[in-house]
């Protein structure tokens, strides 16, 4: 939902054609997050003295995808690309929209007036913003733009032109914005006023600092800056400046680089060390030198910001050999459930270990209910795993789609254990929920992918998946991590029932076969490729399934809609012949999964039901159920597994036909219409 990307210059000489090549190479990384525009504002004068070119921004934007700006950008006349800076930020923005059409007057960064006094650059939603563009046009202000970031622009230029002081800092202005707005954004400013300096700040939306320099950092944390109590040592009742003890590098050394961005992703290329913001904290660059501060200090409150350095490799966020990113990450599957795996799972004395839940696995085991809360895809992978837990854990088990869970107001109790299961770490419905959650007292686990992301900091414990970088839009290899993740923690609720021991031996070790597996499954690509020829031109497209694999209907039918933007209805064979067994015909295409576990005899009634009304499904099946082959006019045959495993055999088939019909029905695979990668807005 938005890429937010700004690059910041301080005494490393760079042209503007070297600026605007980073700039773009950061959206490129971010476009997955929204890519129906994009833009980018630096310094604009073309003259020899770095004091006269910065005092006018220059902004392009684009409706499109990254490379349209990148087109516009080598379109432009007024702006020469050799002339140099030594102190320079530029910032950048690709959009998904959510108020006003996608164009270039309301791409971003947004501005405070046709001068571009102040731009900004925001991924979220404000919620008062009708309220605050009602006060900025009666004080004479006119927008231009339909957006509600334009108020931001707005309101910075506001409080500059109404400030007390002449010597306000910038970081002061963007704290008195953040105190009027309601919402969530993540947001980085520019201003012809701050030269050289960069201004951040988060509520609700991930923002993280990467830094470059040559120099050895010479801390590995930032004291945070506080607004508001007098007493404390570090606070600063005025203007937040860096004291001399929260220097990043030795006081003389000057050169250094800032990279501000939505994600990891597109820093890692720059640098490891990177900065995750905490809500309501202000970053400021100014000198070369970063400080963040908080308005007030609140209980639980962490002094400092660690910096942190990311293991993440540039090649695991490159295509490499495959044509889209979706492809790569369906083909890494074999690698990322060993990654999920990787030191937890012992297969010699079957055990298992998550050490993100070791100080919570008692409190957790002696609960009332566990509840997983979750969207989209993440939500699939409970609904998938809830019949192991169950049994594992002989504990109710709930499965919510975060945004129908708040709506209801569902009663959370002290003694209940919610799980996050989120791939982004980022989902907003899901945060929400989090929060909402917390509030009752109940005891938080995330599941997620994304290291330092805001689920995986709220929650009291949890688990990380380990998939590496999902960039696809469409998730697939995060999917079968979450799966593999919540049986590992359902292995780990039961490890000391003795009844359960040989249930949790066969379980392990179908996990240790898993990988190779999956690599079968993968070998069936081809075959996929001419099934999904057969289709590509059809309208629907009916998924039927029960049981473990109810879920995997319910994944395969969302990957063909996101993606090809066909029809496609996951079906509970259970609840066929109340309702959906009228949509049979000869036409209809119908795919139906049927292994051989205590649902076999009665998907094979559903089978026969759908074969009396002329269907003809495609079946994926067990390569040796030889009953059901023979049946079939058309089996996709997967290896067999352990029955609560076999839903990650069963859904690849599925994640590859997507693939397969996306690409003959000529659509962008990694980046589907109307769809974010990372959905950070209710
Ligand atoms: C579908 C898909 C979405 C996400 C959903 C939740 O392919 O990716 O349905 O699963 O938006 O996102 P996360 O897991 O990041 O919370």
């Amino acid at each position: 939902m938005c890429g937010i990307f700004a690059y910041l210059n301080y005494h490393v000489p760079r042209t503007r054609r070297e600026i605007l090549e980073v700039l773009i190479k950061g959206l490129h990384r971010l476009e997955y997050r929204g890519y129906d525009s994009a833009g980018v504002g630096i310094d604009g004068g073309n003259g020899k003295e770095w004091e006269t070119n910065c005092k006018n921004i220059h902004l392009i934007k684009q409706t499109g995808k990254v490379k349209a700006l990148d087109e516009e950008i080598h379109r432009q006349q007024d702006i020469d690309l050799d002339v140099e800076f030594d102190v320079h930020l530029g910032i950048a923005h690709t959009r998904w929209a959510t108020h006003g059409v996608p164009s270039p007057v309301n791409s971003h960064p947004q501005r405070s007036d046709k001068t571009n006094e102040f731009i900004v650059i925001h991924n979220g939603i404000i919620t008062n913003y009708k309220d605050l563009k009602k006060f900025l046009e009666s004080k004479g202000y006119d927008f231009e733009s339909e957006t509600d970031t334009e108020t931001i622009a707005k309101l910075v230029k506001y409080m500059y032109d109404n400030r007390e002081s002449d010597d306000i800092t910038f970081a002061t202005l963007v704290e008195q914005v953040t105190r009027q707005l309601e919402g969530a954004f993540a947001l980085v400013f520019k201003s012809v006023h701050y030269p050289g300096e960069a201004v951040g700040c988060r509520r609700g939306g991930p923002l993280l600092i990467g830094v470059r320099s040559d120099h050895k950092l010479s801390t590995d944390h930032i004291p945070i800056l506080y607004r508001s109590s007098g007493k404390d040592k570090k606070s600063c009742s005025t203007l937040p400046r860096m004291d001399e003890d929260t220097c990043l590098f030795p006081v003389d050394e000057k050169a250094v680089e800032y990279y501000f961005a939505s994600d990891a992703s597109a820093v890692i290329e720059h640098t490891n060390r990177v900065i995750f913001l905490e809500d309501d904290d202000i970053a400021a660059v100014r000198d070369g030198r970063l400080s963040i501060h908080r308005i007030k200090r609140t209980a639980g409150d962490h002094p400092a910001r660690a910096i942190q350095t990311l293991q993440m490799e540039l090649q695991q966020i490159m295509k490499g050999n495959f044509s889209s990113f979706m492809q790569k990450e369906i083909f890494e599957q074999p690698e990322s459930v060993v990654n999920t795996m990787r030191g937890r799972v012992n297969f010699e004395n079957n055990t298992v270990i998550l050490g993100g839940l070791k100080d919570h696995i008692k409190e957790i085991q002696r609960c009332r209910r566990l509840i997983m809360i979750a969207c989209g895809t993440s939500y699939h992978a409970g609904v998938a795993t809830r019949q192991v837990l169950e049994e594992l854990t002989e504990l109710p088990v709930m499965v919510e789609l975060a945004s129908d869970f708040l709506d209801r107001n569902t009663p959370v109790f002290r003694d209940d254990v919610c799980f996050f299961i989120s791939q982004s770490g980022e989902t907003a419905d899901s945060l929400l929920a989090l929060r909402y959650c917390k509030e009752r007292g109940a005891l938080t686990v995330g599941i997620t992918n994304t290291v330092g992301s805001s689920i995986s900091r709220e929650t009291d414990c949890g688990v990380h998946i380990n998939a590496g970088p999902e960039i696809g839009v469409a998730s697939t290899k995060a999917y079968t991590s979450q799966f593999v993740a919540l049986i590992m923690f359902a292995l780990l609720m039961c490890d000391d029932r003795i009844s359960v021991q040989p249930r949790r031996r066969e379980i392990i070790q179908g996990l240790k076969v898993l990988p190779d597996l999956i690599k079968d499954v993968l070998s069936l690509d081809e075959e996929i490729q001419k099934l999904a020829a057969e289709l590509y031109q059809q309208k629907s497209v009916l998924i039927m399934g029960r049981g473990y694999h109810y879920a995997t209907c319910l994944e395969g039918a969302l990957k063909i809609k996101e993606i090809t933007y066909m029809h496609s209805e996951g079906i509970l064979a259970g609840e066929l012949k109340h309702g959906p067994l009228a949509l049979v015909d000869k036409l209809m295409p119908v795919i139906m999964i049927i292994m051989r576990d205590h649902t076999y005899i009665k998907c094979q009634n559903a089978l026969q039901q759908v074969v009396a009304r002329q269907g003809r499904p495609i079946v994926i099946c067990d390569k040796g159920d030889y009953e059901t082959i023979k049946n079939s006019s058309r089996t996709i045959k997967v290896p067999h597994s352990v029955d609560c495993l076999q839903g990650i055999l069963s859904v690849i088939p599925l994640q590859l036909l997507s693939f397969h019909l996306a690409v003959l029905r000529g659509y962008d695979v990694d980046c589907p219409r109307n769809l974010a990668k990372s959905v950070t807005v209710e």
